[in-house]
């Protein structure tokens, strides 16, 4: 990692993947931005670009659509950008009884989630195998170690992350490509607030997330879990956790009697 790398970050307009961009910056690398408010990434961009004298890109783009991923690559093609380190930070979860939620909810978790991660990841590290040099930090969660009753297919498409993840960190390590996977669970953002958890007394800000990824993705961690609690409760009982959910989950969703 020099600090003439760019950085590709997903989801830079809120959250982990907010602070994520301020600590590259912090560590002098250019910056490019995706999510779909394009407000918010000029504001962060000219923010950083003044603080850091860094070159920030912003590309607003609504990820979870068939194809957004090969139109960002072909975006930051276009630019005659080089991406060093790719982040795929976008994601979403929602709530619900399964069998409820309208499935245009399930498909945008999978579409975003999933494919487009996989994508961008495949397209990217092609372009790094040529260079045969980079970096991948794919978000995935503490839920990603444990079946999630009423939060099902968002801890479905965290449990795919971790698992492609770690695959293919075997598969690009001869290219000299180290493929990280984050694992943070409940963290103070716009995400937890839509899942309820943001008052949980376990949330980590999501600075601390930020801070701990960046310093994992600099010695080439294969999984990087946040905080103590964390770390312990990936390593309970998977059926014991599920329970916990499952109970956590039915009230936030209004199931509880
Ligand atoms: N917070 C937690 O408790 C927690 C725990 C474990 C894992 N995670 C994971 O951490 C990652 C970041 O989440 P966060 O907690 O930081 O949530 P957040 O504050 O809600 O941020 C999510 C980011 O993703 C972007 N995004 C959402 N939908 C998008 C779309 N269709 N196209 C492009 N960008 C989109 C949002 O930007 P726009 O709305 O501007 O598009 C925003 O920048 C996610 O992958 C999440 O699953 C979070």
């Amino acid at each position: 990692m020099n600090n003439t790398d760019t950085v590709l970050i997903t989801g830079a307009s809120s959250g982990i993947g907010r602070e994520l961009a301020k600590v590259f910056a912090l560590h002098s690398y250019n910056l490019i931005l995706v999510s779909r408010s394009t407000e918010k990434l000029r504001k962060l961009a000219n923010q950083l670009m003044d603080e850091h004298k860094i070159r920030v890109d912003i590309i607003g783009q609504d990820l979870s659509k068939i194809g957004a991923a090969k139109k960002l690559f072909e975006s930051v093609m276009d630019r005659n950008l080089e991406v060093d380190i790719l982040v795929n930070n976008a994601g979403i979860g929602y709530v619900g009884l399964f069998n409820e939620m309208e499935v245009e909810k399930d498909i945008e978790m999978l579409q975003l989630n999933i494919i487009t991660l996989t994508e961008l990841t495949k397209l990217f590290s092609r372009e790094m195998i040529k260079r045969k040099k980079g970096k991948i930090l794919n978000l995935a969660s503490t839920g990603s170690f444990v079946p999630g009753p009423f939060i099902a297919t968002y801890y479905a498409t965290k449990a795919y992350v971790l698992s492609f993840s770690k695959a293919i960190y075997k598969e690009l390590k001869p290219y000299n490509i180290i493929v990280t996977t984050l694992c943070p669970g409940a963290t103070k953002t716009n995400f937890a607030k839509a899942a309820g958890r943001e008052n949980s007394s376990l949330a980590m800000e999501p600075n601390k997330v930020a801070k701990t990824a960046y310093i994992g993705l600099k010695n080439n961690k294969r999984v990087i879990i946040p905080g103590l609690a964390n770390k312990i409760l990936v390593r309970l009982p998977s059926n014991l956790v599920s329970n916990m959910v499952f109970k956590y989950q039915k009230k936030l969703a209004g199931k509880e009697k």
